[in-house]
């Protein structure tokens, strides 16, 4: 059966899924990573795939950007797909002094000024973390590949574009090393679902510095993330 914003068959998406949030992004993925690859999803343009890393039947589904969004396409695979493991691999910002661009960041735990966790958690604070065993299996992997990492707090914000120049120096004062526009939304309808979920993000924009990772090589600086999620999937849980 297919869903509104998914056609895909029953069986066509591994029960692990990586998320990013560019559709060209999943592309990248599934034809430089992944074997035996087959696009299993197009529409609107949002690509998914299923393929073979090192023997792992493993799906790569692009989210679009925002919480609403994400959401659509969590739910969706979890309820129909029967997905039970999504990483989510995105880029995000920092204003940290001792965070770098091109820096990975295993997000711990998103704070959002975002209302949808209050509209599902009865008006109350949700705290949005992420799942113990698949941010273990991201260190471990990250270790194992010599790949340097931070973790911590995320801020998931609805606005990219924001006015409040007050935000960054409350974020710094927090110790939020990450800002990204999905992952707070993302662990806590994870939790309601009873899925492991967390995210990995790649430093794209300092807000701080103003520099940017350059466009035009997004795509190869993300190497680092797409190799420590996959390598993740192939370890067990530790239980
Ligand atoms: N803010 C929010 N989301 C982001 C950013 C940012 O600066 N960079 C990449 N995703």
């Amino acid at each position: 059966m297919t869903t509104v914003h998914i056609n895909a068959k029953k069986g066509d998406f591994s029960d692990c899924v990586l998320m990013p949030g560019d559709p060209f992004r999943a592309r990248y993925i599934a034809k430089n990573y992944l074997k035996c690859v087959v696009e299993v999803t197009n529409v609107r343009s949002m690509l998914g795939y299923t393929g073979q890393y090192k023997g792992r039947r493993i799906s790569i589904m692009s989210h679009g950007i925002g919480i609403p969004s994400c959401l659509i396409y969590v739910q969706e695979l979890v309820f129909e797909y029967n997905v039970t493991k999504i990483i989510r691999i995105g880029t995000c910002g920092t204003c940290i002094s001792h965070v770098n661009i091109n820096d990975v960041i295993i997000c711990l735990g998103a704070s959002t000024d975002s209302k949808v966790n209050r509209l599902r958690f009865n008006d109350n604070d949700f705290s949005a973390v992420a799942d113990f065993n698949l941010v273990c299996n991201l260190k471990i992997a990250a270790q194992n590949l010599g790949i340097k990492f931070h973790v911590g707090n995320f801020f998931s914000t609805d606005l990219f574009y924001n006015k409040n120049i007050h935000l960054l120096d409350l974020l710094k004062r927090y110790s939020i090393l990450g800002i990204d526009m999905e992952t707070a939304g993302m662990y806590s309808l994870a939790a309601e679902l009873g899925i492991q979920s967390a995210s990995i993000c790649t430093v794209s924009d300092h807000l701080v510095t103003q520099e940017k990772i350059d466009y035009k090589k997004r795509e190869s600086c993300l190497n680092n993330m797409i190799e420590v999620s996959l390598e993740s999937l192939l370890l067990d849980d530790v239980n």
